[in-house]
Formats: C-alpha cells, sequence, structure tokens
C-alpha cells in the first residue's frame, strides 16, 4: 500500500452556545445573512466560498467550491464557465445544492434547489468587475476541458494580451452567472458531545416552515 493515513483518532470539541428555534429568524435568507455577514465581519479566509454539488443525468454526483458573489431573496448566485462539467449537469439536471462551511463557528449551511442561468447582462456587468488578470485567464480557459500543458495556456493569455493590449478582452459566452434557487436550508450548529443543533427550513404556502431535526 503506497498510503494509509488512519484518521480515527482526530476529533475536536465544540463548543459553543447551543440555538433553538427562537434564535432563528423566520425568514431562512435572512437567517443565512446573519451568519454569513459574522464570518465576514472576522474576515474568515474564503468566508464566501460554498462547495457546490451537481450529478449527471445519471445520478453520478460531483462537487467543487465556487465563490458566492451575490444572495437575495431570489437566490445564491455565482460565476462560471457553462461548458464545464458543472455547466454540463446544470443544463441537464438543474437540482443542485450547496454547502457552506464556517469551520471558525463550527456552522456549516445546507441549501438545496434548483439552478437556473442569470441574464447574460449580469455576467457581463460582474466580468467588467474582475481584475484584469482574471479576465483574461477566464478568456484563455475552457473550463475542465483537457490542456496540453501550463505553458499552452500561458502562450494563450499572452496572445489575448497582444491582441487586446488595453484589457478589454470580451467576456466569452459561456461565461455566465448562475442562480440557485432554495427549496431547503439547513442550519447546522456544532455542540459538545455531538449533540449539534440542526434547523431546517421548507417552503410551505405563508413562507417557510422550521424544524430541529436530530444530529
Ligand atoms: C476557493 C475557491 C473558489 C473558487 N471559485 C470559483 C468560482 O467562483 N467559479 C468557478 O467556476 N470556479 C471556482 N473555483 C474552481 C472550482 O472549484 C472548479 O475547479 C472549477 O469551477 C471547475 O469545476 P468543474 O470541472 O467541476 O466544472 C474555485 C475554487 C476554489 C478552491
Amino acid at each position: 500500500m503506497a498510503i494509509e493515513i488512519d484518521l480515527s483518532d482526530v476529533r475536536r470539541d465544540y463548543e459553543t452556545h447551543a440555538i433553538s428555534r427562537k434564535d432563528m429568524d423566520p425568514d431562512p435568507f435572512v437567517q443565512f445573512g446573519r451568519w454569513l455577514q459574522r464570518a465576514r465581519d472576522l474576515e474568515l479566509l474564503d468566508a464566501t466560498a460554498m462547495t457546490l454539488a451537481t450529478a449527471d443525468p445519471g445520478g453520478r454526483p460531483s462537487a467543487r467550491v465556487v465563490l458566492l458573489k451575490h444572495v437575495d431573496e431570489e437566490g445564491f448566485c455565482w460565476y462560471s464557465d457553462a461548458r464545464s462539467q458543472k455547466g454540463q449537469e446544470i443544463d441537464a439536471n438543474p437540482q443542485a445544492a450547496l454547502l457552506f462551511h464556517w469551520r471558525d463557528f463550527s456552522r456549516q449551511v445546507r441549501v438545496h434547489g434548483r439552478v437556473t442561468r442569470l441574464p447574460a447582462d449580469d455576467a457581463e456587468k460582474y466580468f467588467l468587475m474582475r481584475p484584469e488578470g482574471s479576465r483574461f485567464s477566464a478568456a484563455a480557459s475552457h473550463q475542465s476541458t483537457e490542456v496540453e500543458s501550463r505553458s499552452h495556456l500561458e502562450d494563450e493569455v499572452l496572445r489575448l494580451r497582444a491582441a487586446y493590449p488595453d484589457g478589454d478582452v470580451p467576456r466569452p459566452e459561456s461565461w455566465l452567472g448562475y442562480r440557485l434557487v432554495p427549496e431547503y436550508f439547513e442550519f447546522w450548529q456544532g455542540q459538545e458531545n455531538r449533540l449539534h443543533d440542526r434547523i431546517v427550513y421548507t417552503p410551505v404556502e405563508s413562507g417557510w416552515a422550521m424544524k430541529r431535526i436530530s444530529p
């Protein structure tokens, strides 16, 4: 065996205040906003990073990290390349899941729902806000497809920089925004002795119903 790492002894205790349903806002978006703000206030590294899980038409899941760029009552938005693996999976099966993990607070938030594409205008606006280097990299990359070597990618960036010396490289048409429209939220707070808090929100006619589930 080339490698074997036993992690069965790795554990830590979570010592935080227990949360009860009355501490939680009836609106899961408001509640999410509070937890996100807490993570951002403490300047946690990648506080806005979320794991995005998709599945191919055969039900095989895949997951990767993307950055949350906008959230409001309509949903959670990020930007990516529609030609990527996740882009293709979302086209074929728009059901997806998001996971935020703020380990410094022993918190995670799970959000499930349906993904839609944002209008191209939104992608255009955000693309122009990105640093120049990121714009060139996005234009040089056909995300998730095989590339011969790193130098091929770097040469492509150089070629584009020569073609657009003012930095105004166009947004690739496939570089788009996505929105996950939530149908389920779970707020998880780690607690002592693994008796964790889990508060779930599901949609009802008048808004959202909240319940506690077992850890
Ligand atoms: C912290 C972090 C942030 C990332 N943010 C994004 C992002 O906002 N959009 C994106 O397309 N990829 C982002 N990535 C790269 C993705 O994790 C992934 O490698 C890429 O999107 C290709 O995924 P796919 O082949 O499964 O489609 C990020 C990775 C990390 C670690």
